[in-house]
């Protein structure tokens, strides 16, 4: 796939940056205020009780803050952090090695927890709901399922696609939350404690201009900040002010809606190839050479989102308000 200034995806470049703006704790988390009001009701009720949270799933897309979240969760109940991805845990004792290692109330991150095989599921399902682990040890006639205890822990699950896990798997998850694209004004003050925590100086209107173009995402508002004060530090004095903010945005080539070369392709090419559609999305994907599920995962949640693309039983079409940002007739009038 190609590097886009605008994916939500994480790079490597973004790693250790990001890392230095995690929040630690609810208040500093910004936004997402019916997640945060429901999770600090169920984190009070954990806390008076002594007992450990019940298990979490976060769903959204990539960048708007789960893997944030789920350390906020363990920072707020004061218990350990083990993290892992479902890719990661290939076999049953790799899981069974990550809980027996857990201490009581201790916080499971499982990123990507769509993509744990259903071998693994089966071995989670005990664990989550009596802490318990079956496991088989030995091999042929003399293998026998040996039952370990676990000290109650909680399950912090994050996904892109809640659509994709087994139905038994979400059951299991007392606490679905479900992460939105953020607002401007939240996402603005994103920008602004960012720049503040690297010291760098920005005009509240610039740190908005970085806001509206970051596809209402928090790790794309981080990283057109960076990019921002590259500019800035090259081209200027270090501050970023409206003007610079609008002259680096527009050498990145990212437009007033936080749409890129690929979004402009991806819509172009469905009005001029087919009349705005219903296009398949095996279609679209062909024309510009990428997955269907990157396109469903990656270019279109947030054209759908600000309502460029509309999903059809019978594929995407492009609706009125892209035929005009991109400078096109409407459809209807070529009849006139
Ligand atoms: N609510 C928020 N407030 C402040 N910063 C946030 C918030 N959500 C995300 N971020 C920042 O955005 C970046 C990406 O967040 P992350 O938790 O890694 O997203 P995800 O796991 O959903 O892909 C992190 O650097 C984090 O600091
Ligand atoms: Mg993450």
């Amino acid at each position: 796939m190609e590097e886009r200034v605008i994916s939500g995806e994480t790079t490597d470049f973004d790693l250790g940056f990001e890392q230095s703006l995690r929040p630690e704790f609810l208040n500093q988390y910004i936004g997402q205020h019916q997640v945060k009001d429901n999770l600090s009701i169920f984190i009070e009720a954990a806390r008076r009780r002594s007992e450990s949270l019940d298990h979490v799933l976060l769903y959204g897309p990539p960048g708007l803050g789960k893997t944030t979240l789920a350390s906020v969760i363990a920072n707020e109940m004061n218990v350990n952090l083990r993290t892992t991805s479902g890719p990661a845990i290939e076999r049953p004792g790799d899981l069974a090695a990550v809980v027996s290692s857990l201490e009581p109330g201790d916080v499971l991150f499982i990123d990507e927890i769509h993509r744990l095989n259903r071998a693994i599921e089966e071995v989670l399902y005990p664990a989550m709901e009596d802490f318990c682990l079956d496991i088989v040890v030995g091999k042929g006639p003399s293998a026998r399922s040996v039952r370990l205890d676990l000290p109650p822990f909680t399950l912090v699950g994050a996904t892109t696609r809640a659509g994709s896990l087994s139905a038994p798997l979400r059951d299991r998850f007392g606490v679905p939350l479900r992460l939105e694209y953020y607002e401007v004004e939240p996402l603005t003050e994103i920008v602004l404690r960012s720049a503040d925590v690297f010291d760098v100086s920005i005009e509240p209107t610039a740190a908005t201009e970085l806001a509206k173009r970051s596809r209402g995402t928090p790790r794309i508002a981080n990283r057109l900040l960076r990019r921002v004060r590259d500019y800035a530090q090259v081209r200027g004095d270090g501050k970023i002010s409206h003007q610079t903010a609008q002259e680096a945005l527009e050498m990145l080539q990212v437009d007033s809606h936080g749409l890129d070369h690929i979004d402009h392709k991806l819509i172009t090419g469905m009005i001029e190839q087919f009349r705005g559609g219903p296009v398949g999305i095996d279609t679209i994907a062909a024309s510009i050479g990428e997955e269907p599920v990157t396109i469903e995962d990656v270019y279109e949640p947030y054209l759908l989102q600000i309502g460029f693309l509309q999903r059809t039983p019978r594929g995407r079409v492009v609706t009125n308000y892209a035929y005009e940002h991109f400078g096109y007739p409407l459809p209807g009038d070529a009849h006139h």
